[in-house]
């Protein structure tokens, strides 16, 4: 055999570094693991890839680095802003985003095993899971970051951290706001993980739900015991002429056992140009989408809509979580 010439000069390629930012190699399960101090340094790297995208595109900050997005539920936005984010910053991804069942798992493969799988080639791994706590029993086997994409009706915390920064964009604070959550207060886990990140705040929360969807005791105690103004009620009527925030949820139909009990709830609310005629000046409409019915399209062109641009923020700062997490912010 002839001399093998090598492929690399390793002395003039540069070399693997990470930064320490206090998020870095970190898990992402709960927003409980979010104080005011990181949620800012969030926001502020999420701020400074929006000014990236609008002016150049991408980079190629996370060149090198691989996420494997693994999906066990249906998923549009969660899944699409990870891929975009880690394409924008030059990294690539491993798309188990088309349901698992073109993956092992339809061969009955462990959720354990499969992580143990993909972190051979992936530096970090997005997982939406339809059980409570599977986000952290595959970090538990993971030694990469597992970023929780949702794990069933429990925790969705990149989404509240998209949410609370939205709220902070649009309305240029949190604290002092009227927060009114409306719709599968039960079920909706981008409602638990928001509804705690913002007990970090000085805010009133109002929680709008038919009284088979309300806000499960252990969020609701949890609420009075950081000293929260909150009050439940069954109408949006009472919140829509005081509200700074309407963040509107889709009824969680794939929790229901019985498919009866979600026929009577689904069409409890719609939001409406009428409804909105009731509403400040200054406010926003939210929903972390799919919506199915709950916001009437007539609402789509009020300024106060903002759950298009709510998306968006969703890729900036998944953008800046993962840059952080990789080490690379
Ligand atoms: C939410 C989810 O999956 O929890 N969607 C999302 O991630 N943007 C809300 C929902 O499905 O109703």
């Amino acid at each position: 055999m002839t001399e093998l010439k090598p492929l690399f000069n390793f002395d003039q390629l540069p070399a693997k570094t990470t930064n320490s930012n206090g998020l870095t190699g970190m898990d992402v399960i709960s927003v409980d693991q979010f104080d005011p101090d990181k949620l800012a340094y969030i926001f502020a790297r999420a701020r400074e890839m929006r000014e990236m995208v609008r002016r150049v595109g991408g980079t190629d900050l996370l060149k090198g680095y691989v996420l494997a997005c693994l999906f066990y539920e249906p998923s549009t936005r969660t899944s699409s802003s990870f891929i975009a984010a880690m394409e924008r910053l030059g990294g690539s991804i491993i798309p188990i985003t088309q349901g698992v069942k073109f993956s092992s798992v339809s061969k009955g493969e462990t959720l354990a095993d499969t992580v143990r799988t993909l972190e051979q080639y992936a530096d970090a791994v997005v997982l939406r899971h339809p059980e409570i706590g599977s986000a952290k029993l595959a970090a538990d086997y993971a030694s990469v970051p597992v970023l929780n994409a949702g794990d069933g009706p429990g925790e969705h915390p990149t989404q509240a951290l998209l949410d609370l920064f939205t709220i902070r964009e649009e309305l240029g604070q949190i604290e002092g706001l009227k927060i009114a959550m409306i719709g599968d207060l039960k079920n909706g886990r981008t409602v638990q993980s928001l509804t705690k990140l913002l007990l970090h705040f000085d805010v009133s929360l109002r929680f709008v739900s038919p009284e088979i969807l309300r806000l499960p005791l252990k969020t609701m105690n949890q609420v009075i015991d950081a000293g929260i103004d909150a009050r439940e009620t069954h109408d949006v009527a009472d919140v829509i002429d005081n509200a700074d925030v309407l963040y509107v949820t889709r009824v969680q139909k794939e929790r229901f056992a019985d498919l009866a009990q979600y026929e009577q709830v689904k069409d409890y609310y719609e939001i409406t140009a009428d409804l909105m005629a009731k509403a400040k000046e200054k406010m926003i409409v939210m929903h972390p989408l799919p919506r199915v019915g709950e916001i009437h399209y007539n609402v789509d062109a009020d300024p106060r809509a903002a759950y298009f641009r709510q998306v968006q923020n969703g890729m900036f700062i998944r953008m800046a979580l993962l840059a952080a997490v990789l080490g690379q912010a």
